[in-house]
């Protein structure tokens, strides 16, 4: 499938309002999209990416687990070219906690029903403006199982196989589908965590870079590149070695 530079482009953008949703709504701006989507559960709190360009930025309130929401933002947004995924959250659900389906479905609501609601929506607005291309992001949590978030990495999975349903599907109307794998990025997600984290804007250039180029999987931060070339050559030794690391700090 060809690639889909964004300058001159459409772009939406889910969860715009902070972290790598944020830095992916401005780092389009940089790159020149024609206009940037910026949408987010409270409209109020896109008042900083509306700062950024008042001209090219147009917000919507969109909450990716309400379908009205959903439909109304597909109907406000009909001129979209890249349609980016990147809501998403984490509940700190344990498997062996009572309240763990729960969480789950929480989780599952906003990871996997979210970005398979937005292809519903706007697969056809794809098509009618020529293909584009659609990215979810994911996390390298949907290619192993982190026991430190264990439902939140098969939320994941799970998004991480419709990604793959998507892109079959749609490949017929010429539409692009990218799943993005970042490891640990420094945003409000991986506050109090200890490990080496990359930045928001690093992932935002992988991002469009990986989108330009037509790659599928889009590996964002050296930890997520690391982690694939360590699937590839021995996917249950990178297993054996997650769980020893939750094993050696619990
Ligand atoms: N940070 C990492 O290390 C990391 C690694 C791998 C993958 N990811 C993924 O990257 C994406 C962005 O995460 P982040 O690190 O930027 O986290 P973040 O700073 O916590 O931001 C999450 C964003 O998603 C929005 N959101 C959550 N549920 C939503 C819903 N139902 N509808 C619409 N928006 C919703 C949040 O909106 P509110 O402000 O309204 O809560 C916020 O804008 C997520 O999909 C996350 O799973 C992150």
């Amino acid at each position: 499938m060809n690639g889909v530079p964004v300058a001159g482009k459409v772009v939406l953008v889910t969860g715009a309002n902070r972290g790598i949703g944020k830095a992916l709504a401005a780092k389009a701006l940089e790159l020149g999209a024609k206009k940037v989507y910026a949408t987010a559960r409270d409209e109020s709190k896109l008042a900083d990416v509306k700062a950024m360009d008042s001209d090219r930025v147009v917000t919507l309130t969109l909450d990716v687990t309400k379908h009205e929401q959903v439909t109304a933002a597909a109907a406000a947004a009909s001129d979209v070219e890249i349609v980016i995924n990147n809501a998403g959250m984490g509940t700190g659900a344990q498997l062996l906690a009572d309240d763990v389906v729960e969480k789950s479905k929480l989780e599952m609501d906003a990871n996997f029903y979210g970005p398979m609601r937005m292809g519903v929506a706007f697969a056809p607005i794809l098509k009618a403006n020529g293909g584009g291309a659609m990215a979810n992001v994911l996390s390298v949590a949907g290619l192993v199982n982190f026991p430190f978030a264990p439902t939140y990495s098969t939320s994941k999975a799970a998004g991480h196989s419709l990604t793959q349903g998507q892109r079959a599907v749609l490949a017929g109307q010429n539409t692009l589908v990218c799943g993005i794998y970042p490891g640990p990025i420094d945003t409000d997600m991986t506050e109090g965590m200890t490990v080496d984290k990359a930045s928001t804007e690093e992932v935002a250039n992988e991002v469009f870079d990986g989108i330009a180029n037509g790659t599928e999987e889009i590996f964002t931060d050296n930890m997520a590149k690391g982690l694939a070339q360590g699937m590839k050559a021995d996917a249950k030794a990178v297993e054996k070695g997650i769980a020893a690391q939750f094993q050696n700090v619990r």
